[in-house]
């Protein structure tokens, strides 16, 4: 049985992700969500690259340094990649990166990727919605931080 004040924690906390989105396809879903004024979570602060195949874990360790909750990656479909084969070099990070953050002494499960297209705005929501609420399972990440 939880305890009644953990229960108010979870839902009192407010997950930071940083979104690292491929400006082909994710970025415009979210920009469809946007427009479409799909209603969800505001948690996430964009960051618009050029390829989900471009995103060195580096970034990813530096946002998780810098205070983020979670990491999301979402970039073309597998076979959609404007780069050929981008999409498929970021899953294979995704790999390294998870075992990384569990060496490190992470949750794995704060850094996620999805598939999302241009023309999946509901879809970018519920990703981010998603992932807002397995954070706030996991609470606040501030073992990092506390290292510095
Ligand atoms: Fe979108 Fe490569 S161009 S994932």
């Amino acid at each position: 049985m939880s305890n009644p004040s953990q229960t108010t924690e979870v839902q009192d906390f407010e997950p930071r992700i940083v979104a690292f989105l491929c400006k082909w396809c994710s970025s415009a879903g979210s920009d469809l969500a946007g427009v479409s004024r799909i209603q969800y979570s505001a948690n996430a602060t964009p960051i618009t690259i050029p390829c989900s195949g471009s995103v060195s874990p580096m970034y990813i360790l530096s946002a998780f340094n810098k205070g983020a909750d979670g990491v999301l990656i979402s970039g073309c479909h597998p076979g959609d990649c404007h780069y050929m084969e981008g999409n498929y070099l970021a899953r294979r990070k995704l790999y390294l990166v998870k075992e990384l953050l569990q060496f490190i002494g992470l949750e794995s499960d704060r850094f996620r990727m999805s598939w999302v297209s241009a023309a999946e705005g509901a879809k970018f929501a519920e990703v981010v919605d998603e992932f807002v609420e397995d954070l706030r399972v996991l609470g606040p990440q501030n073992r990092l931080k506390a290292e510095r």
